[in-house]
This record gives C-alpha cells, sequence and structure tokens, in this order.
C-alpha cells in the first residue's frame, strides 16, 4: 500500500468551483452568451487557423491581440496582458501580489473565485460585508484597509451575482486609500458592456488601479478562454514574470484578434440581451418573487411562496438550469438566471410561473 502523499493543509477546506454541468435543453445557470458566433467570424476563422504553424510555439508576448485589445481601450500594448480567461488574470495578480503573509480583501456577496483563488495562492483573505441592496459601506471598508492594510482589494461592477454597479464614490476613496498603503485594487468588470453606467477611470502609472475584462460574455467565446488585464506597465511586467512561457495557445490568440474586428456585430446582441433583461424583470416580478435590478446579462431573484431549492429543481424538471446560490453568505433563498435568448427567457418564465403561482 502507498502512503498518499498529503497536500497542503490549507487547500484541505477548499471546496472547488461548483456549478453543475448537466445535459439540460435551457442552460441559464452560468452568464454565457446564447448566441453563436456570426458566419462570418467562423469562416474567418477557419481560414486564418489553416495558416497557423502550429508546430511553432505561440508569440510569448501576443503581441498582435494585445496591439488590438490596447487600440480598442486607447492604452499602450504595454498596459496590456492577455491570459487563458479572467480566472487565470486573477490567479497571476494573486501570484504576483498575494501570497503566503499577505491578504485580499473582498466584500461578499460576490464573485466566489475571488476568494478562492487568493485562498490556492496562500492568500489570507478578509470578508468585508454588503448591506441589503448589496452595497459597500465606504467607512466601513476604509476602516478595514487601515487596520489591515491589503495588499490586493477586489471589487466587481457589474457585481455578480447580484447585479448592481460599485459606487463610484467607493472606488475612489478605496483607491485614493490604497495609493497611500501601496495596495492594488482589482476592479473586475466581466460584465461591464451590459451596463449603462461609466467609470471616469482608467489605467495610470501613478494609479494602483487594474482593469480585468473576459472575452467570455459579451463576445460569445467562452469555450476559448481568454481575458485580459489593463494595468499599469508595473503591474504588467509582474503578470509576465508570474506567467507560464507560452502560456497562451496560437489558435487562442487568433481568435481574439478576429472577435475585435467583429466588434459590431458582438456589441449588437447586448442590445438584445438587455431588452430581454428588462422583460424578464418585470416579468419576474408580477409573480411572488423578489427580483433585484441588475446591469449585468442575469438577474438575481428570490421566490416568496416556495422553496428556493425546490424552485431550482422543479426548474430543471423542466429542462431549465439556473444557478442555486441559496447557500452563499448573504444570498438565503436566492437564484441567479442568467438571461438567454427569448425562446430560453420564456422556457423559463412559463416553469416558473408554473411552479410558484
Ligand atoms: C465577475 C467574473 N469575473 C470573472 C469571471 C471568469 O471569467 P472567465 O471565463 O474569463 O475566466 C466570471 C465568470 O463567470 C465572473 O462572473
Amino acid at each position: 500500500m502507498n502512503k498518499v502523499p498529503s497536500s497542503r493543509e490549507d487547500l484541505e477546506i477548499l471546496e472547488g468551483y461548483f456549478s453543475p454541468q448537466l445535459d439540460v435543453s435551457v442552460k441559464l445557470n452560468t452568464n454565457e452568451a446564447p448566441f453563436p458566433l456570426p458566419e462570418t467570424f467562423i469562416r474567418e476563422l477557419g481560414s486564418e487557423i489553416n495558416k497557423l504553424e502550429l508546430n511553432r510555439y505561440p508569440s510569448r508576448s501576443a503581441s498582435e491581440l494585445c496591439a488590438a485589445i490596447a487600440s480598442k481601450e486607447l492604452l499602450k500594448e504595454s498596459e496590456v496582458f492577455v491570459a487563458n480567461g479572467s480566472n487565470e488574470i486573477i490567479q497571476s495578480i494573486c501570484l504576483a501580489y498575494g501570497g503566503n503573509g499577505r491578504s485580499a480583501l473582498i466584500f461578499e456577496p460576490t464573485y466566489a473565485m475571488h476568494s478562492q483563488i487568493a485562498k490556492v495562492t496562500g492568500t489570507r483573505v478578509i470578508e468585508g460585508v454588503r448591506d441589503n441592496e448589496f452595497q459597500i459601506d465606504k467607512d466601513a471598508a476604509l476602516e478595514i484597509i487601515n487596520r489591515e492594510k491589503p495588499e490586493l482589494v477586489f471589487l466587481c461592477s457589474p457585481n455578480n451575482p447580484t447585479g448592481n454597479i460599485e459606487n463610484p464614490e467607493l472606488i475612489d476613496a478605496i483607491l485614493s486609500e490604497l495609493n497611500s498603503t501601496g495596495g492594488l485594487l482589482v476592479l473586475d468588470e466581466a460584465y461591464k458592456e451590459f451596463s449603462e453606467s461609466s467609470f471616469d477611470l482608467t489605467v495610470d502609472d501613478k494609479s494602483n488601479l487594474v482593469f480585468i475584462r473576459t472575452f467570455s460574455k459579451v463576445w460569445s467565446l467562452a469555450g476559448i478562454r481568454l481575458g485580459y488585464l489593463l494595468a499599469p506597465e508595473w503591474c504588467i511586467q509582474m503578470m509576465k514574470s508570474v506567467s507560464l512561457p507560452y502560456h497562451l495557445d496560437s489558435v487562442k490568440q487568433k481568435v481574439g484578434v478576429l472577435a475585435l474586428k467583429h466588434e459590431k456585430e458582438m456589441l449588437r446582441e447586448v442590445i438584445a440581451i438587455k431588452e430581454e433583461r428588462g422583460r424578464v424583470f418585470e416579468a419576474l416580478r408580477s409573480l411572488p418573487v423578489k427580483v433585484w435590478p441588475s446591469e449585468a446579462n442575469f438577474l438575481l431573484f428570490k421566490p416568496e411562496t416556495v422553496d428556493s431549492y425546490k424552485l431550482w429543481e422543479g426548474l430543471l424538471e423542466e429542462g431549465v438550469l439556473i444557478r442555486d446560490c441559496s447557500s452563499w453568505e448573504g444570498l438565503e433563498g436566492c437564484l441567479r438566471v442568467t438571461i438567454g435568448s427569448e425562446s430560453e427567457n420564456d422556457s423559463f418564465l412559463t416553469a416558473v410561473r408554473k411552479i410558484v403561482e
């Protein structure tokens, strides 16, 4: 009998990421785009892939893609870092600025991977809270930062799974505090394109603020795993130091460049999703359900007449998979539904009505 190697003790309590991947007809649980990629994109991608020399390692700097992103974001190529999904960006940030003896401040409820990835990298997680409408109290946040001096602070706007944007005054206050304590403010903007609001903030060498974006949502490219970081050069240099050599494959780099050329078509889908979000919001509001306004491609809601797990299970029986958030801190009884295509949303609403009324 072998003695099974013991893993790091601090990893034993971690549960990992859990969102069931079930074979159902209506998948509204992971905030993906419901639309397939434009046909012209697929055709062009085929011919671009044919031209790739896959026997060679990819460009290590992914410079064509970084330059394309920089031009879209009106930044320098040296202020862009690309990785395998924004989760890998979060991991790189934690590897560079977190780790043993360091801490990250997050405000629950928020995107679960901020704390999960921090913990995996040995970073101590400090949990701040949000109020009943999921806002963060500025004074309480500043007090924690002063007391704990975290190396990292994660904010998420629009916030997953609650859908609200972070208050611009709060962001300013936290940033100015971190500029003096030497902490880094990480603003996760995975759902930015679905929001009407925009912040008057950009990358600046003298400001400890970085932005995370992804191709997984609005770009209909969750399957390709591509995300990026917009940050001052001193931070991008650190990302390069902690990433593996040739971490971003050639196919993915091409997909990203091509996607940016099709930006207009992709952004057209956002309008459709926002309209559907309004329709689903109103429909849920007419039912015995509490639903929160959202600036993302999902809605958080809480049934008032049935147990949330019963509703989740009932929907699954009808072939509709949504996210059960009821066990998350601060989200007792809550469920989250991704805004899908019109017909997917209809299937969801018909099934909800049948169960809650
Ligand atoms: C707020 C937030 N950030 C990051 C991610 C991860 O996205 P990616 O697919 O780019 O790793 C998600 C995915 O759901 C998310 O909700």
